[in-house]
């Protein structure tokens, strides 16, 4: 148990006098500041307060700090770790009314956004000037872009133009103690002083409040070709993945979807436009984009001679754009598919790219071992795979016991073949038993101390990450 004050009625006399009507006790409201989209996990926040200015932020953050009473950030709730769920109550500090974007600077190529703009729309409003954000997190017609920050999330364009990290520039944060800073500079090179801007990108939340944020564009490509690549051996799709990059090709997609997570999607969205056949054991998906068709063509037909190596079923090419976006709408689909057929947990298991296939190996002996069920998908490129572990028709019992000595198995394999815990998804509340597997004690020692030199008394987002809360 901690010891955080519990919010009494003075302090909502005191949120309410900052925020009137955007500090909100309401239970239903509540409940649903309780939860984000992983597993079914709720656990409500004794208020919601909705800030719209960095002051704002700032107010409340020096009253919880001053009076230890916890504070979770929370974006659009879409996280798949448990990120924005308040473990310990306290205040949800929802950051919707931050949505913003407050200038877009053509000559810089750069965008300068509050993090309450929903990706898509920021990606729709950039493009509109001929200017690309890549990462596209499944949930990128919902999820925020502060909370793409906090998570350092990728999705399918990762293999080719990076995840978050990668175009983050700047930030404006509230510290746990009130104290607004930037943390670096607008500028696409900085040799000066610690790194604080890449500290925060995949924080989590824990140690500051992201206000604004500066994003680095590219030129938004012109072209692109999507192919569907049935194969008849999932680990023979594993293996074509590493191959193609070594053929010179840098695909702008490379997502892996086993037989089951693509039938589960068909029969969830009714989009029965693919065939699959009885042997077909997986599909890989890959798009090719840039700025000539010709060269475009020329990658596909290299892609398709490195296939021919690999046992697969007639390529379907996509022939429209109707027909892109439809493949692409039934690959985003698959993690809300999976979520409807059964209780599952989900592991971001990644791996160095050419492991992929032992990963997938290592995955399916594992739940073979448990007797456990699993459908497998993902960003084959970056070498990062969604294992899904269905729930099913086990019990309650194997589920609580036979579940987390797979998942540590698991992982134990993940970081003997060099990989980590998570890719894209974060640790949060659901992956922090596992921390021990992927650092030994000195270097979680050393990431808790950074937590405290942030928030001394542990207010910020406590509970995730660490299994170590900092309470005074
Ligand atoms: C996806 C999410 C679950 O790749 O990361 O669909
Ligand atoms: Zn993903």
């Amino acid at each position: 148990m901690s010891t955080y004050k519990p919010i009494d009625a003075q302090d909502i006399h005191y949120f309410q006098s900052l925020l009137n009507e955007r500090c909100i006790v309401d239970h239903e409201v509540r409940s649903d500041y309780g939860h984000d989209e992983t597993e079914d996990i709720t656990i409500v926040p004794d208020v919601v307060l909705k800030p719209e200015t960095t002051a704002e932020v700032s107010e409340i953050m020096r009253y919880c700090n001053a009076h230890s009473i916890v504070v979770t950030p929370s974006g659009a709730r879409t996280g798949l770790s448990g990120g924005a769920i308040p473990v310990f109550g306290g205040a949800a500090l929802s950051m919707e009314r931050f949505n913003k974007i407050l200038s877009i600077d053509e000559r810089n190529h750069q965008v300068i956004t509050e993090p309450g703009v929903i990706t898509q729309v920021l990606q729709d409003a950039v493009r509109e000037k001929g200017l690309f954000y890549p990462p596209d997190p499944a949930s990128k017609g919902s999820c925020f872009i502060g909370g793409n920050v906090s998570e350092n999330s990728g999705g399918p364009k990762a293999v080719k133009y990076g995840v978050t990290k990668d175009f983050v520039l700047n930030l404006e944060v509230v510290l746990p103690n009130g104290e607004i800073i930037w943390t670096g500079a607008n500028v696409l090179k900085n040799a000066t002083g610690y790194n604080l801007t890449q500290l925060i990108v995949g924080s989590e939340g824990t140690l500051a409040i992201i206000t604004k944020i500066v994003l680095r564009l590219i030129p938004h490509p012109t072209h692109d070709l999507l192919m569907l690549v049935p194969f008849f051996d999932a680990e023979k799709a594993c293996e074509a993945v590493a191959a193609i990059f070594r053929a010179g090709i840098t695909p702008s997609g490379l997502e892996f979807m086993e037989r089951d997570a693509l039938t589960w999607t068909q029969a969830f969205t009714g989009d029965t436009s693919i065939p699959v056949k009885d042997n077909h054991q997986a599909h890989l998906l890959i798009e090719v984009d840039g700025f000539d068709p010709e060269q475009l063509m020329g990658e596909c037909e290299k892609i398709m001679g490195v296939l021919e190596n690999f046992e697969t079923d007639e390529i379907l090419f996509a022939e429209s754009e109707a027909q892109k976006a439809g493949l692409w709408a039934l690959r985003r689909k698959v993690g809300e598919a999976v979520k409807s057929q059964s209780i599952y947990k989900e592991e971001d298991t990644v791996v160095p790219r050419y492991e992929l296939p032992a990963l997938l190996s290592a995955v399916k002996r594992i739940c073979r071992q448990y007797g456990l069920h699993s459908v497998c998908y993902g960003h084959a490129g970056d070498g990062n795979l969604h294992v899904n572990i269905i729930k099913g028709d086990l019990t309650d019992e194997q589920w609580e016991t036979d579940l987390p000595v797979a998942i540590r198995a698991l992982f134990t394999e993940v970081v003997a073949l060099g990989g980590t815990l998570s890719g894209e998804h974060g640790i949060g509340l659901v992956q922090q038993p596992y921390m021990d597997i992927a650092f030994p004690e000195i270097t979680l020692q050393l990431m808790r101390q950074i937590k405290d030199v942030f928030d001394p008394k542990g207010i910020l987002n406590p509970g995730k990450i660490f299994t170590k809360v900092t309470a005074n």
